[in-house]
C-alpha cells in the first residue's frame, strides 16, 4: 500500500538530524553474519577489535555494546570508586558523568570554554582536590580539547585520563589521531556518530594487562582456560558486541575518511552562508571554524539569548518546515538527579548559558549543498522574524 501523498511527500523532503549509511556490502555481510550459526560475540568482533586497533597505531582495543560501558570500565581498571573525585565537562551527553556515578566516584564539573564548548582547561588545576583521581574530557561535537594541555595537568597531578571521545572518531590533534595517543579513550559507535555498530563503542587501553581486565569486566568477570576452565576473580557486567553489530562496524570504517571529508564540506558550506555580517548581526554562535582537526561530528550554532522565541518553538517551526534539529545538551548538573546531589543553577555559568541556547543543525555525509541553503534559509527567517534588534 503506497503512502497519501501528502505523507510521502513530507517524508521524501524532511531533512534530518543525521542519516547512518550502511551500504550494501555491509548489509550483504550482516546477513552472512546471521546465517553463518554464529551471531552473538565471535569472528567478528575480534575482526573489528584488530581493525580498529590498526586504526589507533596497534594500541590494545577492546569492543563493547556501548561507549557508556567502556567510560564505567576505564574508571573501575583504574581502581576508581568510593571517595574518589573525577573531574569532568557539565555540557556533555548525560553517560560521562552518570558512569562516575556508577563507580562510586563523584564527578566534580568544571565549566566550559564557551568559545570550544569543551571543558576550560584553564580551570581544571583549581579543581583539583587530594580526592582526585581522574579528569574524563569530552571533544564536543568532535572538536578536541587540548591533548598536550590535558596531558601536562594529568602528569603533573598524576590522574588518569579517559577520554569520552564518543564524538571524534576520525578527529586529530596535532595530525596524531585521536585513539591513537593517550591514556584510556572511548569511542562510541551510536547511529548518529560518525561510524556506527548500530549500538556499540570500543575502549583503547594502554597494554595487556588492562585489556584482559576489560575483557573480564565486559563479561561477568571470567577467564577461561582450556574446553573446561572457567574461574570468576572480579564482578563483570554484560557489556559484549555482537557479531551482527561488529559485521556493521566492519563495513563502516573503511569509510570513515569518506564520511569525515563530506561532514567537513558541509561544515563549510554551513560557515559559507552563516558567516556573514548580516547573520553575524542577528548574534548567532557559530561553532570553531577548525577544518584541520575536528570530524564534524555535529554541527552546533548558539541562538541569541535575546531571541524573542524560545528555543523549543524555534525546533518546532524548523520540525514544520520538514528540518530536524536537536539539542546537545542541557547542563548535566541541572538533571533532577544532579540537583538532588547538591548541584544548582549558577554553579557553572557559561555552561549554563550555552546549554540553554544550543542548536544541533542537519549533518550527515549524503546532505546535499541544496538542503543546508534550505536549512540556513529556515533558521534566518525565523531568527528575523524574532530578534528583539
Ligand atoms: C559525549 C558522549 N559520551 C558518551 C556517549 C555514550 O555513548 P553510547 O550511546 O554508545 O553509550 C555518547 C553517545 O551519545 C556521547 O555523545
Amino acid at each position: 500500500m503506497s503512502a497519501p501523498a501528502a505523507l510521502s511527500k513530507s517524508v521524501e523532503t524532511f531533512i534530518p538530524l543525521t542519516r547512518p549509511i550502511i551500504d550494501d556490502e555491509t548489509i550483504a555481510g550482516v546477513a552472512d553474519v546471521l546465517r553463518s550459526g554464529w551471531i552473538t560475540s565471535g569472528p567478528q568482533v575480534k575482526a573489528f577489535e584488530a581493525k580498529l586497533s590498526e586504526y589507533c597505531g596497534g594500541r590494545p582495543v577492546r569492543a563493547f555494546n556501548s561507549g557508556t560501558c567502556t567510560m564505567e570500565i576505564a574508571l573501575r581498571i583504574a581502581g576508581i570508586g568510593a571517595g574518589d573525585e573525577v573531574i569532568t565537562t557539565p555540557l556533555s551527553w548525560v553517560a560521562t558523568s552518570n558512569v562516575i556515578l556508577e563507580v562510586g566516584a563523584k564527578p566534580v564539573f568544571v565549566d566550559i570554554d564557551p568559545m570550544t564548548r569543551n571543558i576550560d582547561l584553564a580551570l581544571v588545576e583549581a579543581a583539583i582536590t587530594p580526592a582526585t583521581k581522574a579528569i574524563i574530557p569530552v571533544d564536543l561535537a568532535g572538536l578536541p580539547v587540548d591533548r598536550d594541555r590535558l596531558y601536562a595537568i594529568a602528569k603533573k597531578h598524576n590522574l588518569r585520563v579517559i577520554e569520552d571521545a564518543a564524538q571524534s572518531f576520525g578527529s586529530t590533534w596535532k595530525s596524531r589521531r585521536i585513539g591513537s595517543f593517550g591514556d584510556f579513550v572511548s569511542f562510541s559507535f551510536h547511529p548518529n556518530k560518525n561510524i556506527t555498530s548500530i549500538e556499540g563503542g570500543c575502549l583503547v587501553l594502554n597494554d595487556e594487562r588492562e585489556a584482559k581486565l576489560a575483557e573480564q569486566y565486559r563479561l561477568q568477570g571470567v577467564v577461561r582456560s582450556g574446553f573446561d576452565g572457567m574461574e570468576v576473580e572480579l564482578l563483570g557486567g554484560k557489556f559484549n558486541l555482537t557479531d551482527v553489530a561488529a559485521r556493521v562496524g566492519l563495513g563502516q570504517l573503511p569509510r570513515l575518511d569518506e564520511f569525515t571529508g563530506k561532514r567537513r564540506e558541509h561544515a563549510r558550506v554551513y560557515f559559507e552562508l552563516l558567516d556573514t555580517p548580516a547573520i553575524r548581526a542577528l548574534g548567532l554562535g557559530l561553532p570553531p571554524a577548525d577544518f584541520a582537526q575536528s570530524n564534524w561530528h555535529m554541527f552546533q550554532v548558539v541562538l541569541p539569548e535575546t531571541l524573542t522565541i524560545k528555543r523549543a518553538a524555534l525546533m518546532a517551526q524548523l520540525q514544520a518546515a520538514g528540518i530536524g534539529s536537536g539539542v546537545h545538551y542541557p547542563a548535566i548538573h541541572l538533571f533532577a538527579l544532579y540537583r538532588r546531589l547538591g548541584w544548582k543553577e549558577g554553579d557553572f555559568p557559561k555552561a549554563e548559558t550555552v546549554c540553554r541556547n544550543i542548536l544541533t543543525l542537519p549533518l550527515f555525509p549524503t546532505m546535499t549543498r541544496a538542503e543546508i541553503v534550505r536549512v540556513v534559509n529556515t533558521l534566518v527567517s525565523i531568527l528575523k522574524a524574532h530578534s528583539s534588534s
